[in-house]
């Protein structure tokens, strides 16, 4: 994406004394009703602070999991609290994302103060993207910002049903901005030079990633579960490994792709394996490709970290999503943090698409040597995939249609000046 982002700092726009309704991705993981991650709340820090020092009334909206009605578990509260104690100044929460309690705690706040509006999707207009919640929570806002990234393939109230709506000003936050700008350094870098790795459950998930990476991409390294159907796809015995049977045909066209395009397409050449799906498992080494008849892949083994280690250094910009293995269990961790280490030793750019990467870099240890992590899972993806997003689209249509507004109405006042001149 080349076209220059309109922000929340852009020069002109005022924030003091008006109501800068921010869409943020506090979809984040609970465990025993409180935050496991804080790592996106962190993320939109930057822009909320903006908004607080410029003096604007700062109305936040998100939503979280995938509720079809309200529900305590799913409530913003905790997301709201961590908020709280990282700005270190208080949080309301509505008790709905709208109706008359939040319309009144909105009207009610003052300059420096945030709300946060009750998770989103407690109302079915939100994923319908009904027009009545948007022009409700356009009511809202005097400046809209989005701010989600890990949101902006979804076309939702919040995200793309309220642009029309806006009167006032619309930005991007700035974590939007750090997203587009990371994710377009892959989509955009020369072809030479460009490695990408791809792993996790499945190969039906990647098919369009896969479809736009490898003709941009001078190397392709594969790992996870999807690894296997490719390998069955080329005939060599898996197993007892997850094969998709009805991707084989997909895991060819894909590799004759890798061919017609010269791009060097890296499968595993051996193996961590299990007798079974079990975390105390005993594990057994191959040696080659292939994996015996009473064995099941489970991640790639220490020849394949060293080939794709080698792939990586070197490289001028590595992407990165889905893990090489079930890294959630120690010893099938060793092959995704081999690679997050890879990752970490390359002097390219080094990104790491959202969702299970992110964390498995986390816990690797290696998350403050690579230059971006993205906070979004399906978004990043999406982006990669070249496909556009809804929430990105949206805002820079309404930026171009308000600008074209506040021009034609300029024009209209000058043109009356000049003829109040002449007579
Ligand atoms: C995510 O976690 O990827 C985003 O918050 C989007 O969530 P969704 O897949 O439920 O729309």
């Amino acid at each position: 994406m080349s076209a220059r982002l309109p922000l929340l700092d852009d020069d002109g726009l005022e924030l003091a004394q008006r109501t800068v309704l921010i869409r943020v991705d506090f979809n984040v993981p609970l465990k025993d009703g409180e935050v496991a991650d804080d790592t996106r709340i962190r993320a939109a820090l930057s822009t909320i602070q903006y908004a607080i020092k410029r003096r604007a009334k700062v109305i936040l909206m998100s939503h979280l999991g995938r509720p079809k009605k309200p529900s305590d578990e799913l409530s913003l509260a905790p997301a709201g609290e961590v908020l709280a104690g990282l700005l270190d100044q208080e949080v309301l929460l509505s008790d709905l994302p709208m109706g008359e309690s939040a319309s009144r705690l909105a009207q009610d706040l003052r300059s420096g103060e945030v709300l946060l509006l009750e998770n989103l999707r407690f109302h079915s207009g939100e994923v319908k993207n009904s027009h009545a919640l948007a022009r409700e929570l356009a009511s809202l806002a005097d400046v809209y910002v989005n701010d989600a990234f890990g949101a902006a393939h979804r076309a939702h109230a919040s995200t793309e049903g309220l642009l029309p709506f806006v009167s006032g000003d619309v930005a991007f936050g700035f974590l939007m901005a750090r997203e587009v700008k990371a994710l377009s350094k892959v989509l955009e870098a020369p072809r030479k030079g460009l490695v990408s790795i791809l792993g996790g459950a499945k190969v039906s998930d990647k098919i369009e990633v896969l479809r736009s990476l490898i003709p941009r991409s001078e190397r392709v390294l594969i790992g996870g579960a999807m690894a296997y159907t490719f390998l069955a796809a080329q005939g060599v015995e898996v197993g007892l490994s997850r094969v998709e049977e009805d991707q084989l045909n997909t895991a060819r066209e894909l590799i004759k792709l890798a061919q017609d395009r010269k791009t060097k397409l890296c499968l595993p050449i051996d193996h961590r394996c299990a007798p079974s799906f079990d975390e105390r498992a005993p594990v057994t080494l191959t040696d080659s490709p292939s994996i015996p008849q009473d064995l099941m892949a489970l991640d790639i083994g220490p020849q394949t970290e060293s080939l794709f280690a080698e792939q990586i250094k070197g490289a001028q910009v590595v992407v990165w999503n889905g893990p090489m293995g079930v890294f959630e269990w120690s010893h099938f961790a060793e092959g995704t943090y081999a690679v997050a280490q890879a990752m970490a030793a390359c002097e390219g750019y080094t990104l790491v698409g959202g969702g299970d990467s992110a964390r498995a870099i986390n816990e690797s240890g290696f998350a403050e040597e690579v230059s971006h992590i993205s906070t979004g899972g399906g978004a990043s993806l999406e982006f990669l995939e070249g496909k556009p997003l809804p929430g990105v689209d949206a805002l820079f249509k309404r930026h171009a249609e308000l600008a074209a507004a506040r021009a034609a109405e300029l024009a209209e006042e000058q043109s009356k000046e000049q003829s109040k001149e002449r007579s």
